[in-house]
Protein backbone atom coordinates (compact mmCIF):
# COMPACT_ATOMS: atom_id res chain seq x y z
CA UNK A 1 0.00 0.00 0.00
CA UNK A 2 1.11 3.26 -0.87
CA UNK A 3 -0.16 5.72 1.57
CA UNK A 4 1.04 9.71 1.34
CA UNK A 5 0.84 11.72 4.47
CA UNK A 6 0.66 15.94 3.52
CA UNK A 7 2.63 18.19 6.36
CA UNK A 8 1.82 22.05 5.58
CA UNK A 9 2.01 25.33 7.90
CA UNK A 10 3.92 28.18 8.73
CA UNK A 11 7.83 28.85 9.10
CA UNK A 12 9.20 26.71 12.55
CA UNK A 13 5.90 25.05 13.13
CA UNK A 14 7.91 21.92 13.67
CA UNK A 15 6.58 20.45 10.44
CA UNK A 16 9.76 19.09 9.55
CA UNK A 17 10.77 17.54 12.60
CA UNK A 18 6.77 15.92 12.83
CA UNK A 19 7.20 14.71 9.58
CA UNK A 20 10.84 13.11 9.89
CA UNK A 21 9.48 11.65 13.07
CA UNK A 22 5.85 9.71 11.65
CA UNK A 23 8.59 8.73 8.66
CA UNK A 24 11.18 7.01 10.84
CA UNK A 25 7.63 5.39 12.93
CA UNK A 26 5.74 3.83 9.80
CA UNK A 27 8.79 3.12 7.78
CA UNK A 28 7.67 5.74 5.05
CA UNK A 29 10.49 8.13 2.97
CA UNK A 30 10.36 11.90 3.93
CA UNK A 31 10.92 15.06 1.58
CA UNK A 32 11.01 18.20 2.96
CA UNK A 33 10.26 20.41 0.43
CA UNK A 34 11.60 23.36 1.22
CA UNK A 35 14.35 22.52 0.55
CA UNK A 36 13.59 22.76 -2.87
CA UNK A 37 12.64 26.37 -2.83
CA UNK A 38 16.15 27.18 -0.33
CA UNK A 39 18.38 25.56 -3.28
CA UNK A 40 16.22 27.51 -6.38
CA UNK A 41 16.59 30.84 -3.57
CA UNK A 42 20.58 30.10 -2.60
CA UNK A 43 20.89 29.88 -6.69
CA UNK A 44 19.54 32.98 -6.97
CA UNK A 45 21.81 34.52 -4.55
CA UNK A 46 24.80 33.59 -6.66
CA UNK A 47 23.12 35.06 -9.60
CA UNK A 48 21.54 32.30 -11.50
CA UNK A 49 17.78 33.25 -12.65
CA UNK A 50 15.49 31.44 -10.85
CA UNK A 51 13.02 29.33 -13.41
CA UNK A 52 16.38 28.07 -14.49
CA UNK A 53 17.47 27.33 -11.23
CA UNK A 54 14.53 25.50 -10.94
CA UNK A 55 14.09 24.12 -13.67
CA UNK A 56 17.69 22.49 -13.42
CA UNK A 57 17.36 21.47 -9.36
CA UNK A 58 19.93 18.41 -9.27
CA UNK A 59 20.32 16.31 -5.97
CA UNK A 60 23.70 17.99 -4.74
CA UNK A 61 21.92 21.41 -4.86
CA UNK A 62 19.85 19.84 -1.73
CA UNK A 63 22.92 17.74 -0.09
CA UNK A 64 23.61 20.09 2.56
CA UNK A 65 20.85 21.03 3.94
CA UNK A 66 22.75 22.66 6.87
CA UNK A 67 23.76 25.53 4.70
CA UNK A 68 20.66 25.91 3.06
CA UNK A 69 18.54 26.34 6.27
CA UNK A 70 20.05 30.39 7.02
CA UNK A 71 17.48 33.10 6.90
CA UNK A 72 19.01 34.70 3.62
CA UNK A 73 17.81 31.62 2.01
CA UNK A 74 14.95 31.60 3.51
CA UNK A 75 14.19 34.73 2.71
CA UNK A 76 15.19 34.77 -1.06
CA UNK A 77 13.43 30.88 -0.94
CA UNK A 78 10.25 32.60 -0.45
CA UNK A 79 10.79 35.06 -3.18
CA UNK A 80 11.23 32.52 -5.81
CA UNK A 81 8.43 30.54 -4.42
CA UNK A 82 6.02 33.52 -5.01
CA UNK A 83 6.73 32.75 -9.07
CA UNK A 84 4.63 29.96 -10.67
CA UNK A 85 7.41 28.92 -13.39
CA UNK A 86 9.49 28.36 -10.52
CA UNK A 87 6.51 26.06 -8.50
CA UNK A 88 5.24 24.37 -11.82
CA UNK A 89 9.34 23.12 -12.56
CA UNK A 90 8.77 21.29 -9.36
CA UNK A 91 6.00 19.95 -9.29
CA UNK A 92 6.52 16.34 -11.06
CA UNK A 93 9.28 15.52 -8.90
CA UNK A 94 7.25 16.22 -5.65
CA UNK A 95 4.12 13.95 -7.06
CA UNK A 96 6.46 11.28 -8.18
CA UNK A 97 8.24 11.30 -4.51
CA UNK A 98 4.49 11.09 -3.05
CA UNK A 99 3.55 8.31 -4.95
CA UNK A 100 6.27 5.75 -3.72
CA UNK A 101 5.86 2.62 -3.04
CA UNK A 102 5.77 2.10 0.89
CA UNK A 103 4.16 5.44 1.85
CA UNK A 104 5.81 9.38 2.19
CA UNK A 105 5.87 12.04 4.14
CA UNK A 106 6.44 15.42 2.24
CA UNK A 107 6.34 18.74 4.08
CA UNK A 108 5.72 22.04 3.17
CA UNK A 109 3.62 24.83 2.59
CA UNK A 110 0.88 23.64 -0.49
CA UNK A 111 1.13 19.31 -0.34
CA UNK A 112 -2.45 18.80 0.63
CA UNK A 113 -4.35 21.40 -1.23
CA UNK A 114 -1.97 21.68 -5.26
CA UNK A 115 0.57 18.78 -4.63
CA UNK A 116 -1.17 16.06 -3.17
CA UNK A 117 -4.66 16.89 -3.05
CA UNK A 118 -5.90 13.19 -2.32
CA UNK A 119 -3.46 12.75 0.32
CA UNK A 120 -4.83 10.02 3.01
CA UNK A 121 -3.50 12.22 5.78
CA UNK A 122 -3.30 15.85 6.14
CA UNK A 123 -2.05 17.65 8.89
CA UNK A 124 -1.63 21.63 8.92
CA UNK A 125 0.83 22.23 12.01
CA UNK A 126 0.67 25.53 13.74
CA UNK A 127 2.13 27.28 16.89
CA UNK A 128 2.18 31.19 17.54
CA UNK A 129 4.21 33.51 16.37
CA UNK A 130 6.50 34.23 19.75
CA UNK A 131 6.73 30.48 19.97
CA UNK A 132 7.61 29.73 16.57
CA UNK A 133 10.43 32.95 16.43
CA UNK A 134 11.55 31.42 19.49
CA UNK A 135 12.43 27.99 18.78
CA UNK A 136 13.99 28.71 15.56
CA UNK A 137 16.28 31.63 16.96
CA UNK A 138 17.37 28.72 19.66
CA UNK A 139 18.05 26.21 16.85
CA UNK A 140 19.98 28.68 14.51
CA UNK A 141 22.21 30.12 17.77
CA UNK A 142 22.40 26.51 18.91
CA UNK A 143 23.92 26.13 14.85
CA UNK A 144 26.28 28.94 15.74
CA UNK A 145 24.21 31.55 13.77
CA UNK A 146 24.77 35.32 15.33
CA UNK A 147 21.56 35.89 14.71
CA UNK A 148 18.75 37.82 17.26
CA UNK A 149 15.37 36.87 17.99
CA UNK A 150 13.85 40.31 16.55
CA UNK A 151 15.31 38.97 13.18
CA UNK A 152 13.90 36.07 12.88
CA UNK A 153 10.82 37.03 14.60
CA UNK A 154 10.47 39.43 11.06
CA UNK A 155 12.41 37.04 8.77
CA UNK A 156 9.44 34.59 9.97
CA UNK A 157 6.87 37.39 9.68
CA UNK A 158 7.84 38.37 6.04
CA UNK A 159 8.07 35.00 4.62
CA UNK A 160 4.56 34.02 6.05
CA UNK A 161 2.98 37.06 4.79
CA UNK A 162 4.72 36.34 1.38
CA UNK A 163 3.79 32.85 1.55
CA UNK A 164 0.09 33.38 2.32
CA UNK A 165 -0.58 35.70 -0.44
CA UNK A 166 0.94 35.10 -3.18
CA UNK A 167 -1.40 33.86 -5.95
CA UNK A 168 -0.27 30.73 -6.51
CA UNK A 169 -0.38 27.74 -4.47
CA UNK A 170 -0.60 29.79 -0.84
CA UNK A 171 -0.03 28.48 2.12
CA UNK A 172 -3.62 27.39 3.75
CA UNK A 173 -5.05 24.39 5.64
CA UNK A 174 -6.69 21.98 3.26
CA UNK A 175 -10.70 22.14 4.08
CA UNK A 176 -9.86 17.96 5.28
CA UNK A 177 -6.79 18.60 7.13
CA UNK A 178 -6.44 18.40 10.67
CA UNK A 179 -5.28 21.65 12.78
CA UNK A 180 -2.29 20.40 14.99
CA UNK A 181 -1.42 23.39 17.25
CA UNK A 182 1.88 22.63 18.86
CA UNK A 183 2.43 26.00 21.02
CA UNK A 184 2.26 23.82 24.39
CA UNK A 185 3.04 20.55 23.13
CA UNK A 186 6.96 19.13 23.34
CA UNK A 187 8.46 17.58 20.51
CA UNK A 188 7.07 13.86 21.55
CA UNK A 189 3.80 14.98 22.58
CA UNK A 190 3.34 17.33 18.99
CA UNK A 191 4.84 13.67 17.48
CA UNK A 192 2.60 11.10 19.38
CA UNK A 193 -0.35 13.20 18.25
CA UNK A 194 0.84 13.04 14.36
CA UNK A 195 1.38 9.44 14.61
CA UNK A 196 -1.97 8.92 16.40
CA UNK A 197 -3.65 10.29 13.32
CA UNK A 198 -1.89 8.92 10.66
CA UNK A 199 -2.73 5.32 12.06
CA UNK A 200 -6.46 6.21 12.31
CA UNK A 201 -6.30 6.80 8.36
CA UNK A 202 -3.75 4.45 7.56
CA UNK A 203 -6.61 1.89 9.03
CA UNK A 204 -10.12 3.35 7.20
CA UNK A 205 -7.58 3.24 3.94
CA UNK A 206 -7.06 -0.32 4.09
O1 LIG B 1 9.80 22.41 9.62
P1 LIG B 1 9.42 23.65 10.39
O2 LIG B 1 10.11 24.86 9.89
O3 LIG B 1 7.94 23.83 10.49
O4 LIG B 1 9.86 23.44 11.90
P2 LIG B 1 11.03 22.53 12.51
O5 LIG B 1 12.30 22.86 11.87
O6 LIG B 1 10.57 21.10 12.53
O7 LIG B 1 11.00 23.02 14.03
C1 LIG B 1 11.53 24.27 14.40
C2 LIG B 1 12.20 24.13 15.75
O8 LIG B 1 11.19 23.94 16.75
C3 LIG B 1 13.14 22.94 15.82
O9 LIG B 1 14.31 23.35 16.50
C4 LIG B 1 12.36 21.92 16.64
O10 LIG B 1 13.22 21.11 17.40
C5 LIG B 1 11.51 22.81 17.53
N1 LIG B 1 10.22 22.21 17.95
C6 LIG B 1 9.84 22.29 19.27
O11 LIG B 1 10.58 22.84 20.09
N2 LIG B 1 8.64 21.75 19.69
C7 LIG B 1 7.80 21.18 18.85
N3 LIG B 1 6.64 20.67 19.27
C8 LIG B 1 8.17 21.09 17.47
C9 LIG B 1 9.39 21.63 17.05
O1 LIG C 1 11.60 25.59 7.72
P1 LIG C 1 10.73 26.76 7.37
O2 LIG C 1 9.30 26.46 7.67
O3 LIG C 1 11.21 28.04 7.96
O4 LIG C 1 10.86 26.99 5.80
P2 LIG C 1 10.85 25.90 4.63
O5 LIG C 1 9.76 24.92 4.84
O6 LIG C 1 12.23 25.39 4.43
O7 LIG C 1 10.44 26.81 3.37
C1 LIG C 1 11.19 27.92 2.95
C2 LIG C 1 10.32 28.72 2.01
O8 LIG C 1 10.05 27.93 0.85
C3 LIG C 1 8.96 29.10 2.56
O9 LIG C 1 8.95 30.34 3.28
C4 LIG C 1 8.08 29.16 1.30
O10 LIG C 1 8.18 30.41 0.68
C5 LIG C 1 8.73 28.15 0.38
N1 LIG C 1 7.98 26.89 0.29
C6 LIG C 1 6.88 26.87 -0.55
O11 LIG C 1 6.50 27.90 -1.11
N2 LIG C 1 6.19 25.71 -0.74
C7 LIG C 1 6.57 24.58 -0.15
N3 LIG C 1 5.89 23.45 -0.39
C8 LIG C 1 7.67 24.59 0.73
C9 LIG C 1 8.36 25.78 0.95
Amino acid sequence: MSLTVAIDGPAAAGKGTIARAVAEHFGFAHLDTGLLYRAVGRRTLNGEGAIMAAQSLTAEDVADADALRTPDVAQAASQVAAMPEVRAALVDFQRAFARRIGGAVLDGRDIGTVICPDAEVKLFVTATDDVRARRRHKELVGKGHEVTLEEVAADLAERDRRDAARITAPMTAAADALLLDTSTLSIDDAVARAIERVGQQASAAI
